[in-house]
């Protein structure tokens, strides 16, 4: 079965050990529930991204700090960002703007312009009122935003629906139909500098032809076009082990793009943006068990966390492995771990094999828990974020302090004011009562 476990990971008799640290040391010292980011694991895959494909962009939704988007730039990576604020905090970390890709469905003018004022690498243009918008918005600031043009590749991919970007009906990208009108424009308007087309046709998609069909899809594109793109990126998306799911061999997939880019003559430059497959596995969550029950023929353990920290098994039917920090080779029974907000369906992992004494204040570990449950992570019922380290030969770092209440308080401007029963404060303009 494909292990879906940090490589550093060790069971010793002691317990599980990460990163050259015991679990249990890592959940006393920084409490729980803790993300644990193997970082020797982490940059060994973004290593090997860059040794296999010719450029590649870390998704930095996928996880979004400091730690993680230096060590991208470290290891020769590029950034790829959803937003204004993924931008801002790349640039805060001290990316070099020329390193940063923004795209997003639906941009405002404000992160058109910011893009434009801080000459990111490129703007991956969504649709063609877009490119008019952004041409505008360059000339103004008599700059020449360099751009990529998104298709909607109308490549369908075995994934959860929620996360399937490349079909027909997505709200990504201009639809394949259009897509060659809006190239060539892009390629002939001022303000615009048109480097090449991109596509994402989908997320934890296992498939090994889903990139080559990408590419296939922009090389139609650019022949009706009649454009030879410079660059062809044919998204991210590389799925991973959570259960027992075997991940798309990375070489063979490398391998395929070369093939068919050589085969057809085209000599452009060619890019990737995973996320997951650079952070998912060297992730790990670990929580305590608070409570233990019985109910309807299930035995149910609750832990001190649950979807405000991931989210990924109520929104996409997620199924993490689970093990015991201490004790994980006793016999086993089969239970619920869930979490303890005020939801049912808040669960953490249905039905998985744990030590039949487990009790309250023992110890779980949750694999694969590096992407996207940071970044979707909530205030829901004020726990407060998880706090998040990163572990590598024995020592441990903090990358994210725990949030607290008072860190999510302070954005409640009324909590601050006076206040007598009964009685708004002022609001603008006029006394409420
Ligand atoms: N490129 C584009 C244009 C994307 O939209 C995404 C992810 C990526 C790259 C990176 O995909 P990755 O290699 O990480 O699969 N919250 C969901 C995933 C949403 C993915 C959104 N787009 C989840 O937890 O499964």
């Amino acid at each position: 079965m494909p292990d879906p476990w940090p490589r550093s990971a060790r069971w010793t008799p002691a317990g599980l050990e990460v990163g050259g640290l015991a679990a249990a040391d890592l959940a006393e010292r920084f409490g729980t529930p803790l993300l644990v980011i193997d970082e020797a694991d982490m940059r060994e895959r973004m290593q090997a991204m860059a040794a296999l494909f010719p450029r590649v962009a870390y998704a930095v939704k996928a996880m979004t700090c400091a730690a993680v988007v230096r060590a991208a730039l470290e290891e020769g990576l590029d950034l790829l960002c959803a937003s204004g604020g993924e931008v801002a905090t790349c640039l805060r970390a001290g990316v070099p703007a020329s390193r940063i890709l923004l795209h997003g469905n639906a941009k405002t003018d404000d992160e058109l312009a910011g893009a434009v004022d801080a000459g990111l690498a490129a703007v991956i243009v969504d649709d063609a009122e877009e490119l008019d918008r952004l041409a505008a918005i360059a000339r103004a600031a008599a700059a020449s935003q360099p751009i990529l043009l998104r298709v909607t590749p109308d490549v369908d991919v075995a994934t959860h629906e929620a996360i399937a970007t490349g079909h027909a009906a997505s709200k990504f990208g201009v639809p394949l139909a259009h897509a060659p009108d809006v190239a060539r424009r892009a390629a002939a308007t001022a303000g615009i500098r048109f480097l090449g087309l991109h596509a994402h046709a989908g997320s934890q998609v296992l498939d090994v032809d889903a990139h080559v069909r990408v590419v296939r899809a922009l090389l139609g594109v650019a022949t009706d076009a009649e454009i030879r793109p410079a660059v062809l990126d044919v998204g991210g998306g590389f799925g991973v082990t959570y259960a027992d799911e075997t991940p798309p061999d990375l070489a063979t997939v490398a391998a395929a793009l070369r093939n068919e880019l050589d085969a057809r003559g085209v000599d452009a430059d060619l890019r990737v943006e995973p996320g997951r497959a650079i952070v998912a596995n060297p992730g790990l969550t670990l929580y305590r068990v608070l409570a233990r029950k019985r109910a309807g023929g299930r035995d149910l353990v609750a832990v001190d966390g649950g979807m405000s920290d991931n989210l990924r098994p109520a929104l996409y039917d997620a199924r993490h492995r689970v093990t015991a920090v201490e004790n994980a080779n006793s016999p086993t029974q089969p239970v619920t771990v869930v979490g303890r907000h005020c939801e049912s369906g808040d669960v953490v992992a249905e039905d998985v094999a744990l030590p039949v004494g487990l009790a309250r204040g023992d110890l779980l570990a949750v694999a694969t828990t590096g992407a996207y449950t940071y970044p979707l992570a909530s205030a829901y019922n004020r726990f407060g974020r998880p706090a998040v380290v990163g572990v590598r030969d024995g020592v441990a770092t903090l990358w994210i302090r725990r949030e607290d209440v008072d860190d999510m308080d302070r954005l409640d401007v009324i909590l601050g004011t006076p206040w007598e029963v009964g009685t708004l404060p002022a609001a603008e303009g006029g006394a409420r009562t």
